[in-house]
């Protein structure tokens, strides 16, 4: 949701601080802000509405600078965006900046207030600057008045803290929300995303749950939740450099999409022997446990969830029985575990707040045999608190829309399905190896697809001025028309339903007229002539029909219907190629209605609040 950077140098670190929120800003991008102390003590604190180039115009025009400075960029959840609810927050000598959402903030500003303080915004991170304050008051260190604070709090909270009149460190503290630690040499920086530091760190420790810390120029101290001093394990990180950059493309989304060959590449990169699926990738005791595993139960949001819907008609095609469900509703009621169930988050971020609930409820309280992340950010929280993890490795991704993140996705549990199945004895050898030999054509696959971008952006001319659209799809490419709906309204701002095609007439035909395309995923699988008929009572009644099909599909374009002939792909690999063309259209569309691609209005990257 929102992004932190924070830095402690012997140099202005406020160029730092900047080019970090930029690299954050995907996160949340409706106000941003910094504070930055010089050696004399002096705090300047500039904050502004709007993206971050606003705040770099303010910097040009009133430059702050110091060693030691946190900075910010919001996405709001209590308090409109505003500049007094931007942060930094500050309270007299203290400023603050916070992600994540303090639950008991009204009682606590009830106490603040009975004691004196007078509150500037409407946000609940106020609450933490004016706590510490008070509680620096009676502390001998910043860092105990941090401690004091944080066990007040209810909610998530990853914050930094600095201090005027202690203008050579800052304080950390996470709970519910990401932190890692930037190691630099003779200065260290903390961020919620190790993205944000690339230029100038490549190490990095994660804070754990509860952890707090003090960070100066010449060393950092990280203390658990109980005080006691601990050191994690500092990692380098293999992100690109250059991974923040949009490079010559228009938009993060386009060049996402386009990365989408290299990356599947990279999710399969030594996860293959000659005709199987190493199902050791999926870690050192993979095989036992799978072995043993009788049903899965995948949990995700959004995307994510999509592609989890793909993976159960893989799972029970194969004889496994496969729950999907979406976090915030899987966590809050009592669901049912079957015996020896493989509990499965798919998440890009690792972070999004529900499906992390979800993990550990999994973990603390029901009865499964064991948990597996399929995540992209090695080193974000479900990675490290499930028993096993495996990496999507899409690289970074910007775009708010997720694109190669959920063809890797797909692709990573296409081959937890092919593991899982051969420790099972429910797929044979030669079928591993014709799927294992699939999966190697995919990339070039996809690097076909993406050729037919012109004649998709042709079709997107027709979206431009629609208010809503239908997508269609049955059996793995329901999913898929899920996937299309989704990225079309959130960048586009089109409304736009899925529907499984079988159910239109059990109501949404009712909406059937020539303002509502309707976009169908009808490669030539066993389902394709019941499709058709779909598609005939669609063009009956007036409605036009874009449809994504093979050679083999044998549709024609005519009244009332477009179709894009794509490259012939087995059933197996239809869901992960159709994905491609749907993403296309919606950046075409978006492109013409001339949003904000990258950051549509209303979202932010990584949920990491409720
Ligand atoms: C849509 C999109 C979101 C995310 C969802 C879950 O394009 O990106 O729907 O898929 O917020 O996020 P992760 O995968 O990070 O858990």
């Amino acid at each position: 949701m929102c992004g932190i950077v924070g830095a402690v140098a012997q140099r202005d670190v406020a160029p730092i601080l900047v080019e970090g929120l930029k690299r954050l800003e995907y996160r949340g991008y409706d106000s941003a802000g910094l504070a930055v102390i010089d050696r004399q003590g002096v705090m300047g604190c500039l904050r502004r509405i709007g993206k971050v180039r606003e705040l770099e115009d303010a910097l040009g025009e009133k430059p702050v600078q110091g060693g030691t400075g946190i900075a910010h960029t919001r996405w709001a959840t209590h308090g409109e965006p505003s500049e007094r609810n931007a942060h930094p927050h500050t309270s007299d000598d203290i400023s603050v900046v916070h992600n994540g959402i303090i639950e008991n903030h009204e009682e606590l500003r009830e106490q603040l207030q009975d004691l004196g303080y007078i509150f500037a915004s409407d946000t609940d991170t106020e609450v933490i600057a004016h706590l510490v304050h008070h509680e620096r008051k009676t502390s001998t260190t910043l860092l105990e008045a941090l401690q004091k604070t944080v066990v007040q709090l209810t909610g998530a909270y990853g914050t930094v803290v600095i201090d005027r009149r202690e203008p050579d460190h800052m304080v950390v503290a996470r709970s519910g929300s990401p932190l890692v630690i930037g190691y630099g040499i003779g200065e260290h920086y903390v961020a919620s995303d190790q993205l944000a530091l690339l230029p100038v760190t490549r190490r990095f420790q994660y804070l754990e749950e509860g952890d707090v810390a003090e960070i100066t120029c010449g060393k950092v101290e990280v203390y658990d939740r109980n005080g006691a001093l601990v050191q994690h394990e500092i990692i380098d990180s293999d992100l690109d450099h250059e991974a923040g950059d949009k490079g010559s493309y228009r938009h993060y989304m386009l060049k996402e999409i386009f990365e989408q060959p290299e990356a599947i590449a990279n999710t399969l990169e030594g996860r293959l022997t000659e005709a199987h699926v190493a199902v050791e990738s999926f870690g050192h005791n993979a095989r036992e446990i799978f072995s043993k595993v009788e049903a899965i139960q995948l949990i995700a949001c959004g995307t994510s969830y999509n592609a989890g819907m793909v993976a159960r008609n893989w799972f029970e095609d194969m004889g496994i029985p496969c729950r999907v469900e979406i976090a915030s509703e899987f966590r809050y009621r009592k669901a049912f575990v079957a015996e020896n169930s493989l509990f499965v988050t798919i998440s890009q971020s690792g972070e999004t707040a529900d499906t992390l609930a979800s993990l550990r409820l999994a973990k603390d309280e029901q009865g499964f045999i064991h948990t597996l992340s399929i995540c992209n950010v090695p080193g974000s929280s479900m990675v490290r608190e499930s028993d096993m993890a495996f990496m999507t490795r899409a690289g970074a991704e910007i775009g708010v829309a997720s694109t190669k993140a959920f063809t890797t996705q797909l692709v990573s549990l296409l081959m937890l399905v092919v593991a899982i199945g051969r420790c099972k004895n429910r797929l044979s050898e030669s079928d591993e190896a014709t799927i294992v030999a699939e999966l190697r054509e995919l990339p070039g696959v996809i690097r076909d697809v993406l050729q037919q971008k012109e004649a998709i952006t042709e079709l997107s001319e027709d979206f431009a001025d629609k208010h809503h659209s239908l997508f269609l799809g049955r059996g793995t490419m329901y999913p898929i028309a899920m996937e299309g709906a989704l990225k079309l309204k959130e960048i586009s701002y089109i409304h736009a339903e899925a529907y499984a095609a079988g159910e239109l007439k059990h109501g949404p035909l009712a909406l059937i007229d020539s303002d509502m395309p309707v976009v169908v995923v009808a490669p030539n699988n066993e389902l394709l002539e019941k499709l058709k008929s779909n598609m005939e009572e669609v063009r009956a009644r007036g409605g036009q029909l874009y449809v994504f099909s093979d050679p083999r599909a044998m549709l024609v374009a005519g009244e009332g219907i477009k179709v894009i002939t794509l490259t012939e792909v087995s059933d197996l690999l239809a869901p992960i190629v159709y994905t491609v063309p749907l993403q296309l259209l919606s950046y075409d569309v978006a492109l013409i209605k001339g949003t904000d691609v990258d950051q549509p209005r209303n979202l932010a990257k990584s949920v990491t609040v409720e």
